[in-house]
């Protein structure tokens, strides 16, 4: 697909209920111009991304304005947003997203050694730290909280089908990334930040309060490549605890080789290690995954329990709803 149309195919996704109206107006205005449409294609393709351009131009200064005031500051700066997105990648940490994970999470009897390929700064290494109220379709309400109280992170998530009551019982965590952030840098959380959409001012703030948990108990984060160093990372994890492996939007890069190669490393974990493998992703990611869900459901996440579809979920981690 060229330029163009990855900008107007993206500005037509941002058209749904959560888009971002502003994301929108440029990616439509990138779409109708040659002149940026050139420039983004001297960089690599993988780099020519919507989220990848906008972040880093609101890194750099972006203003929040309209198409035609943000072209004209971006052809003055794309030298800075240029260097931004070479040495930049979406990474976007979305900690809600523990929300819509903790309903299998929770289920699995403890103690849990946890372990998130794809981790980013390891917001979703934290699910027993943060505190979560969950709503279902007739307005009632759960709330769990961390075992020594409620949690500055609140987590609101709307929930069809029952909500969890108790809490993981995480007693080891570790992440694995390509490039692991550190939220105690202030470029990597203001990177963190810059990948959060403009309007989605809430998601800023729980980044920012998830942030300060995570900096009091810094994670263990491996710079590693899921496809080949899971299995050093394993060994690690306490022998006497549940080792639990969970992906979440971290996939959708690799290819079908990679992602059969994935699956058959956590099939051989959990054979070998009694791992369990939860995955969080977009629905045409994994194919198998999709092609076990019931017939009828046009899902935007697939939560998956050791390749079976246990819940269908928001990609920002706001519903889940459970097979
Ligand atoms: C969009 S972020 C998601 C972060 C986190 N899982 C979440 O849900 O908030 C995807 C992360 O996967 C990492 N990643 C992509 N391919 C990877 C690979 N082959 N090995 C390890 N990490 C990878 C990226 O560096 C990035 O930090």
């Amino acid at each position: 697909m060229d330029t163009a149309a990855v900008y107007a195919q993206f500005a037509q996704s941002q058209a749904v209920n959560g888009g971002s109206p502003i994301y929108q107006d440029w990616a439509r205005g990138v779409a109708a111009d040659p002149e940026v449409c050139a420039l983004l294609d001297t960089l690599p393709e993988p780099k020519r991304q919507p989220n990848l351009l906008f972040a880093a131009a609101r890194l750099v200064g972006a203003p929040s304005d309209g198409w035609v005031e943000v072209r004209s500051w971006l052809l003055a700066a794309w030298p800075d947003v240029e260097r931004t997105m070479r040495t930049h990648a979406t990474q976007t940490n979305e900690p809600r997203r523990c929300a819509t994970l903790l309903p299998a999470l929770a289920a699995i009897d403890g103690p849990i050694a946890l372990i998130e390929v794809g981790a980013s700064a390891g917001l979703c290494l934290y699910p027993d730290r943060y505190s979560y109220v969950y709503t279902s379709p007739d307005g009632v309400r759960t709330r769990l909280d961390p075992a020594d109280g409620p949690s500055a992170v609140l987590l609101p998530c709307a929930i069809e089908g029952p909500a969890p009551t108790r809490m993981p019982d995480v007693v080891w965590r570790a992440g694995l990334d390509l490039n692991p952030l550190d939220v105690r840098n202030p470029a990597d959380l203001a990177w963190l930040e810059a990948l959060v959409w403009p309007e989605h001012t809430d998601r800023v703030e729980t980044l920012h309060a998830a942030a300060r948990v995570v900096a009091a108990d810094p994670p263990d984060l491996v710079m590693g490549d899921l496809r080949v160093d899971l299995a050093e990372l394993v060994s690690d994890a306490p022998a006497e605890a549940t080792v639990v492996v969970q992906n979440s939007a971290a996939l959708y890069y690799l290819t079908p080789a990679d992602l059969e190669m994935f699956a058959a490393t956590m099939d051989r974990l959990r054979r070998r290690r009694g791992a369990v493998w939860l995955s969080n992703e977009g629905w045409t990611v994994l194919p198998d995954v999709a092609a076990r869900l019931p017939e009828g459901l046009s899902p935007q996440f697939i939560l998956a329990r050791d390749g079976e579809p246990v819940a269908l979920t928001d990609p920002h981690g706001r519903s889940v709803r459970l097979l």
